[in-house]
């Protein structure tokens, strides 16, 4: 008995060149996302992945991680809370600034919406540097979170992201990685 081959999900991913920039491939989800079956079963592996760090909370990163992370948590039962650009929380806010390729950009988020010591997965669509996630993982743990894993649906390598979140102590699990 030859049990059936696992669908690979980069046949959902549609490959855009020159996107942003000239040069740049870009990965874009929105194929994997408009494709029931495709989505169905990403969401099946981010749910695995996730559970296996046994998290309290999810955390998604602004934009594309809230389009995993909201659904992901109503599926998993968990609640959710946003990491977010600069000026879109109401109330107080703890925030921290992170380097770009060009300039900086800062993530923000609510006081209180971590309890101390809860265990929290914090998810994004992308890991290419490692920035983001990293600045997510920083911020998450000033607001005394303890940060149990980092999951992502797309890994870039080569680009060192990785070693930089397992740096940080964080085991990270990608779905699809491409060179
Ligand atoms: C992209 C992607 C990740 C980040 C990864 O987000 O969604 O969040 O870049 O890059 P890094 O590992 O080098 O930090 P982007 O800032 O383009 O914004 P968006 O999610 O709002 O589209
Ligand atoms: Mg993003």
């Amino acid at each position: 008995f030859n049990p059936p081959a696992p669908i690979d999900l980069k046949r959902y991913i549609r490959e855009v060149p020159d996107f942003p920039k000239p040069g740049i491939l870009f990965y874009d989800i929105s194929s994997l996302l408009g494709d029931a079956d495709g989505w169905a079963v990403a969401l099946e592996r981010l749910s695995r992945a996730t559970m296996a760090c046994a998290p309290e909370l999810l955390a998604g990163v602004e934009s594309r991680g809230f389009l995993l992370s909201a659904p992901l948590a109503g599926r998993l039962g968990l609640g959710f809370t946003m990491l977010r650009k600069p000026g879109k929380l109401p109330g107080e806010t703890i925030s921290l600034s992170y380097g770009l390729e060009y300039g900086t950009d800062a993530l923000h988020l609510q006081k209180g919406a971590v309890k101390p010591g809860q265990r929290v997965v914090v998810l994004d669509d992308l890991l290419a540097t490692g920035g983001t996630l990293e600045a997510s993982i920083k911020l998450l743990g000033q607001a005394g979170a303890k940060v149990v894993g980092a999951v992502v649906m797309i890994e870039l390598e080569g680009l060192g992201g990785r070693a930089r979140i397992e740096g940080l102590g964080i085991p990270l699990t990608s779905l699809v990685t491409y060179q």
